[in-house]
């Protein structure tokens, strides 16, 4: 009879629980009403000799306590590994990932920073439409009738008479002179279209970003100061940037922009990249906003921001912008 209880205390002893389940299995083998094998024992009272009784009596309750107090330790325990999920852990288990979070793209980068470049320089933002007439893209800038850019190479014609896609962002200089006579200081960030060959170096849409500056004693020198801030501001102070005479209608005189480009596999150590193009508001654009040329001089600029982008970040290829391919995006 004594042996049994030595058994049930062993057993009790040994029993190992961390979780609230085992500890429940523990109470229902031991301490259940129905047949708890400790309520077993309670029930055998009967059976043991009055001699036996009181020491058998007096075991099953030390048992009885012994068994209650492992109880609570091993609820406890349960507690704490739930609250520390210290046990719970299935290191097997996939890990769970973040919401993965979207990154804003290169360009779109690359256009706010140089608007706030400019905005810090004392610029606004204007915009335009993207299908304009041939009277803003062209002709209004001195393009003359039979200048190559207006041919179909260059150029999407909508199929309505004279609505073109357009090829620059410089018709907005325009309307900006139209809306806002000769005062002006803006720049104009925006999508332009080209009937191009696709290519590493050049893509059927793109974008620009057009400045213009009027008022009375503009000149050539505050033009290639405000372009040398700029460069400074994109690509450090040591930038080395050059500018090359060059022609545009709507300019004159006119010049492009070159940054030198670092690059130890090149035999001369790097080489030459446009960025820009720019120069002195040409007369006869402003006479095709009625603002008097003698009185008002002004400097015109527009950059492409995919180039200062392929430039900024080391990209090779156009292309990429525009394939939304998330390996290419997620670096940005
Ligand atoms: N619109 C020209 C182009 O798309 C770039 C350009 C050159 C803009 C000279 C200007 C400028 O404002 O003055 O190639």
């Amino acid at each position: 009879m004594f042996e049994v209880l030595d058994d049930i205390r062993r057993e009790i002893e040994a029993a190992e629980v961390t979780s609230k389940e085992a500890a429940e299995a523990f109470r229902v083998r031991f301490l259940g009403r129905k047949s708890g094998r400790i309520t077993e024992l309670f029930k055998q009272m009967k059976s043991v000799s009055p001699e036996e009784r009181p020491r058998y009596g007096q075991e099953v309750n030390a048992l009885k306590e012994l068994a209650e107090q492992r109880l609570r330790e091993f609820e406890e325990r349960a507690e704490q590994s739930v609250n520390g999920a210290a046990r719970q852990i299935d290191l097997t288990l996939p890990g769970r990932r973040p919401v993965p979070r979207g990154s804003i793209h290169p360009i779109t980068q690359t256009l706010e920073d140089i608007k706030s470049i400019f905005e810090r320089f004392g610029f606004w933002v204007a915009e335009g439409p993207e299908i304009e007439t041939d009277w803003y893209n062209f002709t209004a800038l001195n393009f003359p009738p039979d200048h190559p850019a207006r041919d179909m190479q260059d150029t999407f014609f909508v199929e309505v008479d004279r609505v073109v896609l357009r090829t620059h962002t410089s018709p907005v200089q325009i309307r900006v002179m139209e809306e806002l006579g000769a005062n002006v200081r803006v720049i104009v960030p925006g999508r332009v279209y080209r009937n191009e060959a696709i290519s590493y170096k050049s893509f059927c849409l793109f974008h620009q970003v057009e400045g213009l500056y009027v008022d009375e004693g503009v000149t050539f020198a505050d033009l290639k100061h405000v372009l040398h801030l700029f460069a400074q501001a994109v690509f450090g102070d040591d930038v080395r940037m050059r500018f090359r005479p060059s022609f545009f209608p709507f300019t004159e005189p006119s010049a492009e922009v070159d940054i030198w480009w670092a690059d130890d596999s090149h035999p001369d150590g790097g080489r030459w990249l446009e960025i820009l193009g720019c120069g002195m508001v040409d007369p006869n654009v402003f006479e095709a906003v009625g603002i008097d040329s003698e009185r008002y001089t002004g400097y015109a600029f527009g950059m492409g921001v995919e180039r200062i982008a392929m430039l900024r970040y080391g990209i090779d290829d156009i292309r990429l912008f525009y394939e939304n391919d998330i390996r290419f995006l997620n670096q940005f």
